[in-house]
């Protein structure tokens, strides 16, 4: 197995192990998991695999979340995002699943605003826009590292609320439904996510944030938009432009994401699996419940 870094201090792409070979031998999962936990993003390319390999690679990594509301794909442990229709057709730019799309545009985490967060994504693309469409990663293990040292000790004990509808708000006010608003109520997170295998740090944070404890609400959510400003910025994200039989897993607790703008008239099919994060994933920690006496 070969990997080759590709993103600034960040992301890689594993050569010579495969999503069936990590489902299938210890070798090969232990190895990727190490990748894993050291890049945070990880690229495998030409994996034209069946939804069965998808699964079985992702509950290697631990539990799997399945999909509640806000996604098609209820019910399984698929979240799928598309602005295809069941008959073939493509959606209104007004239609909900378009409004999806343009909140997946905003730089997130996926599931911080579930209790138990997810620990990691895989997603696989079969059906991409011939431009636009790419997926853009940035690394808040590295955002972490370059704050100023007063800000890393401000932030080490601070805790942070993230709530569903606060992210769907920025892009039309009832897009998160009375419905998802009652399955997805605000959770609170430590600022700063550690590694318990690198014991390294990162600013956990995500357009789901809307509160900051101790800071009055502009105050927190001015202090919010400038650390994403801060981890996003220029020179510090990696962009990819997918390939057919592309697969990428990015590690939620450190990596913000967004889906990049395409073309109304032309389809998009992204099928993701969510690893939730557990104990040994360092989420003890992360509770305020556990940490602030
Ligand atoms: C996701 C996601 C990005 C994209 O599936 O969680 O954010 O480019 N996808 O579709
Ligand atoms: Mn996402």
């Amino acid at each position: 197995m070969k990997v080759i870094p590709l993103g600034p201090g960040f992301a890689a792409e594993v050569r010579g192990a495969g999503l069936a070979d990590v489902a299938e031998r210890d070798d090969a999962y232990a190895g990727v998991r190490a990748a894993f936990e050291e890049h945070s993003v990880l690229l495998f390319r030409g994996q034209h695999i069946t939804e069965e390999v998808q699964v079985a690679y992702s509950r290697r990594f631990g539990p799997l979340e399945i999909a509640k509301v806000a996604s098609r794909g209820e019910g399984t442990p698929f979240s799928i995002l598309t602005n295809i229709e069941p008959d073939g057709s493509l959606v209104p730019p007004d239609h909900k699943e378009a409004l999806r799309a343009k909140a997946n545009q905003l730089w997130h985490t996926d599931s911080c605003f579930k209790d138990p967060p997810a620990l990691a994504s895989v997603l696989c693309a079969p059906i991409i826009p011939p431009s636009g469409g790419e997926t853009e990663f940035a690394s808040q293990r590295r955002a972490w590292e370059r704050l100023p040292e007063a800000m890393r000790a401000r932030l080490a004990d601070a805790y942070a609320w993230h709530d569903y509808a606060h992210s769907r708000g920025k892009i039309a006010p009832h897009l998160a439904s009375e419905r998802e608003r009652n399955a997805l109520p605000p959770v609170r997170w430590r600022m700063r996510w550690r590694n318990p295998v690198n014991g390294r740090d990162s600013l956990y944070i995500a357009s789901h944030t809307y509160a900051i404890d101790g800071m009055s609400k502009d105050e927190g959510q001015t202090l919010i938009a400038q650390l994403i400003e801060h981890a996003t910025a220029l020179g510090h994200t990696w962009r990819h432009t997918w390939q057919p039989g592309d697969i990428i897993m990015w590690d939620n607790r450190c990596v913000l994401h967004r889906g990049r703008p395409w073309a109304d008239d032309k389809p998009r099919r992204v099928v993701r699996t969510t690893i939730t994060a557990t104990d040994a994933d360092g989420l003890a920690e992360m509770r305020w419940e556990k940490t602030a006496a």
